[in-house]
This record gives C-alpha cells, sequence and structure tokens, in this order.
C-alpha cells in the first residue's frame, strides 16, 4: 500500500504457486503493494528467489516463502496450512505455476514432455484447488481464485499439443469451480496471456522455435516474429500486465465477476480468429 490510502486488497491473505518465476513475483508485489499478506509457494531449489523477494519488501513480514511442489498434494496442503495459521483466513488463490517444454507434432511428443506438462500446468492446478477450497470455503468474506492459462487456453497453434491442452482444461475447470465456490461467495476466473517477457518465453530454447536460421537467438532476434500475431504494437507484454489483471480480478472491484476468461494479449487472438 502507498500513499496512506486503503490498498485494493487491503487485509487480505493470497497463495500464489509459482511464486519465485517472472509473473508470480511481479503478482506477489503487486498485491502486497495492495495491502494483501502473500504465501508465496515454489519449488525447494526456488527457495533463495523467494527470499530475496522477502528481503526486498518495506515490510518483510507480508510474505511468507514456501517449499511445495504442485505434484505433490501433501505439500501444497502444508503450505496452505501453513498459510493459514500464520496470516489468518485465506481469500486470493493464483494457480500460476506452470511450465512450457518443447513438443513438436503430436506424432513425435515425448513422452516425458507430456508427462510433465499434464502433471505440472493440469494436476498441479487441481492440487492447489484442493488444498486451498476448504480453507476458501470458510471464509465469510468469500475469495477470488485465479487459474494462469493462456493464449493457448482459447486458441491452439501448431506443435503445442500439451501445453494447449493443459491451458484449455483449466477454462472448463475454472467454470466448473465456480459453481462449487459460488455458495460460499467464492469467483473463479483465469487469465490468458500472450507472450510475457519472462524465463518461460525468453529462454534459447524456444527463442530457436522462431528463428531456427540462427545458432544462438537472443530476444531482440525474435521481436519482429512476436508482433506479427497482435494488434497492438508490441512483442511481449510485461509481467506487471498480468499482475495488474490478477490485481483487478482478487479484488472486490470485480466482486461480481466469475467464470469470465480474460485475454491480457494485445489482441492477438482475436486477430488469428
Ligand atoms: N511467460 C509467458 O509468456 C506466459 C504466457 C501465458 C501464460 N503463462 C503462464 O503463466 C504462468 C507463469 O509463467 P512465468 O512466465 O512466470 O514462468 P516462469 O518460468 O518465470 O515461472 C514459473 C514458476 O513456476 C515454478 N514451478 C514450476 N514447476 C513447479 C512445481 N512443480 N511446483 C511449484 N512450482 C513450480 C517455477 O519454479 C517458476 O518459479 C505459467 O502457468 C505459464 O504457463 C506464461
Amino acid at each position: 500500500m502507498s500513499g496512506g490510502r486503503a490498498g485494493r486488497v487491503e487485509g487480505k491473505v493470497a497463495f500464489i504457486t509459482g511464486a519465485a518465476g517472472g509473473i508470480g513475483a511481479a503478482t506477489a508485489l503487486r498485491l502486497i503493494d495492495e495491502g494483501a499478506r502473500v504465501v508465496a509457494v515454489d519449488l525447494e531449489r526456488r527457495q533463495p528467489v523467494l527470499q530475496q523477494l522477502r528481503e526486498s519488501l518495506e515490510d518483510p513480514s507480508a510474505l511468507l516463502p514456501v517449499s511445495a511442489d504442485v505434484t505433490d498434494l501433501p505439500s501444497l496442503q502444508r503450505a496452505a496450512e501453513r498459510g493459514h495459521r500464520e496470516f489468518g483466513s485465506l481469500g486470493i488463490v493464483f494457480a500460476n505455476a506452470g511450465v512450457l517444454v518443447p513438443e513438436g507434432p503430436v506424432e513425435e511428443l515425448p513422452a516425458s514432455a507430456w508427462d510433465s506438462l499434464v502433471s505440472i500446468n493440469l494436476t498441479g492446478v487441481v492440487h492447489t484447488a484442493q488444498a486451498t477450497f476448504p480453507l476458501l470455503k470458510q471464509n465469510p468474506e468469500g475469495s477470488s481464485v485465479i487459474l494462469a492459462s493462456s493464449t493457448a487456453g482459447i486458441r491452439g497453434g501448431g506443435n503445442s499439443s500439451g501445453y494447449t491442452a493443459t491451458k484449455t482444461a483449466l477454462v472448463g475447470l475454472s467454470e466448473t469451480w465456480a459453481h462449487e465456490l459460488g455458495p460460499y461467495g467464492g469467483r473463479v476466473n483465469t487469465t490468458h496471456p500472450t507472450a510475457v517477457g519472462t524465463d518461460l518465453v525468453l529462454n534459447r530454447d524456444n527463442l530457436r522455435r522462431y528463428r531456427p536460421d540462427l545458432p544462438d537467438p537472443r530476444p531482440d532476434d525474435v521481436i519482429e516474429a512476436f508482433k506479427r500475431g497482435k494488434l497492438l504494437d508490441v512483442a511481449w507484454i510485461d509481467p506487471a500486465d498480468v499482475a495488474n489483471a490478477v490485481l483487478f480480478l482478487a479484488s472486490d472491484e470485480a466482486r461480481y465477476i466469475t467464470g469470465a476468461h480474460l485475454p491480457i494479449d494485445a489482441g492477438s487472438t482475436i486477430k488469428w480468429g
């Protein structure tokens, strides 16, 4: 919170998976800036990043770093219970942990790629719901759940069977869970970003998909290719652009928005359509 005004999520407690990553960290900071406390969940090997994030805060006690793997339900249940014990009633969940792995055409899709996409991007989100919904249902102020989908959750693209399957599945799950949480004052929505400037997309393997002609492509080499798919003049958006959308959906400004699917995509999905 800044400037003495009440924050847009003042006093709320948020549970964010993949909180050490580009979008997760930006969202944790944005929610804390607007008055929330955040249970920041990521893998054990990412704990140093969460500690750094915590130390960068004016009030480090607003962020609780917790080690858990979304493929392991008991570890997430322990994380949710710890957050509840230390911060009180849980009101916001951002199911954000996810991976993008090289796939190729479906007949060449390695079983290991499919398995990791499904276990992290899909089963991991189901586990996040299973670990947190019992706590959300106890919150008399209601709750807001945001599932991190993608433009791949709106329209398919080539060579991404696993990623597309998991991200479209989140659309159906969000509507199912909007029914389940509605009677408890809970809302469930999805976000659908286009490319965001994080390691997930701007890594060497992924850049090579866009510039197979270059041995070692850099982000600057793919700007034109990324811009072509959009109505607005941008190659990739910032993590803060997604964080702002999550903040809105998490806040009471969105109190009657549930079952919605919000593109944050510079017009890319309607351009394809
Ligand atoms: N970056 C993009 O262009 C983009 C676009 C659309 C959607 N998304 C989605 O947004 C989400 C966040 O992406 P990002 O760009 O911040 O990626 P990122 O790679 O920067 O961060 C992802 C985080 O998830 C964590 N994670 C991975 N597996 C995990 C597991 N099993 N348990 C717990 N944590 C785990 C990683 O450690 C990492 O910190 C993902 O679900 C992604 O699919 C990203």
